[in-house]
């Protein structure tokens, strides 16, 4: 299964708002999917290091939020597959090929999408990874098929993985931050009904956009998704561990919290 140019080019022409802001220093979270990131393969960090990150964890306990710091200070680029996946449902339903179709419901009910389906993406923008800023990827790899794919081409570009970071936190936690989160459907930005609540209800602080709540946020696609965490992705611990990558950080506390626990723990690896 894979997917078209069409669908594609139709990702790219939703992201070139976010390649315009990313030039312009706004890092905005769906900015490097699109190819023309690779602009910033030649850029020198900004941060004095190119940090090359992979963020693991369940759903819902706070990936994202992390990426979009780490991204902005570190000056990383950010690939969230599950972004780029709902940037994809929001095409018109002709646009779709049938393999785009079928990823749009395995998500919906909280499955995973195929790995041919999520390589093909990913691949497609292999000079992102080479991105001299370095990245965070969220959301990829998910199984040990992708996570092997991925050591495969970062061995053949002989770019290393500085750590992958395992966030943690309890299931009643997580169940309270997803029920209440809320997403900007322009420039992608997450809040929170009550941990993170915008200055105006239903809108984004950054671009004003349309704030919205996530399909697969529903209680039923919750419980799906933690199964489909535990069974397919949380063998990825053991995997990296075995690789010497892991760094397990908990999760509980602000985002600032996390975030500074999280680069305490990095720079002492470094
Ligand atoms: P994806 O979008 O990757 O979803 P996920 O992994 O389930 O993670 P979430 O986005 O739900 O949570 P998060 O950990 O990023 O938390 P967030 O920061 O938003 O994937 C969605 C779907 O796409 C998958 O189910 C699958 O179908 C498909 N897919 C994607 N990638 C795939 C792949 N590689 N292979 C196969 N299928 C794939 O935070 C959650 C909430 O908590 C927010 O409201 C936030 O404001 C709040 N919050 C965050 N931090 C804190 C804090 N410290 N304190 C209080 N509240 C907080």
């Amino acid at each position: 299964m894979s997917i078209g140019g069409g669908e594609l080019k139709a990702f790219m022409s939703a992201q070139n708002n976010a390649i315009v802001n990313a030039e312009q220093g706004d890092h905005d979270r769906c900015g490097w999917f699109h190819p023309a990131a690779a602009h910033r393969a030649t850029a020198a960090p900004t941060s004095g290091t190119a940090w090359r990150l992979v963020l693991l964890g369940a759903p819902g306990v706070g990936k994202g939020t992390q990426a979009d710091l780490l991204n902005q200070r570190l000056d990383a680029c950010h690939l969230s597959t599950g972004d780029l996946f709902r940037a994809a449902s929001k095409q018109k339903e002709s646009d779709q090929s049938p393999a785009m179709r079928s990823a749009m419901e395995h998500m919906r009910r909280g499955e995973l999408v195929p790995d041919s389906t999520v390589w093909e993406m990913v691949r497609e923008r292999t000079n992102s990874i080479r991105c001299s800023s370095g990245f965070v990827l969220d959301g990829f790899p998910r199984t040990l098929g992708q996570a092997e794919a991925l050591k495969q081409l970062m061995e053949s570009e002989k770019i290393p993985l500085n750590a992958v970071v395992n966030y943690e936190l309890p299931l009643a936690n997580i169940v309270a931050r997803l029920s209440g989160r809320r997403t900007c459907e322009k420039c992608k930005a997450v809040y929170h009904v009550t941990g993170n609540p915008p200055k105006i209800e239903g809108v984004c602080d950054r671009c004003a956009g349309k704030l919205f709540q996530r399909e697969d946020d529903r209680p039923e696609s919750i419980t799906v998704r933690m199964a489909v965490y535990e069974r397919s992705t949380a063998p990825l611990i053991e995997f990296y561990k075995a690789l010497g990558v892991l760094v397990s950080i908990p999760a509980i506390g602000s985002p600032e919290d996390i975030y500074a626990r999280t680069i305490e723990t990095l720079k002492a690896r470094a």
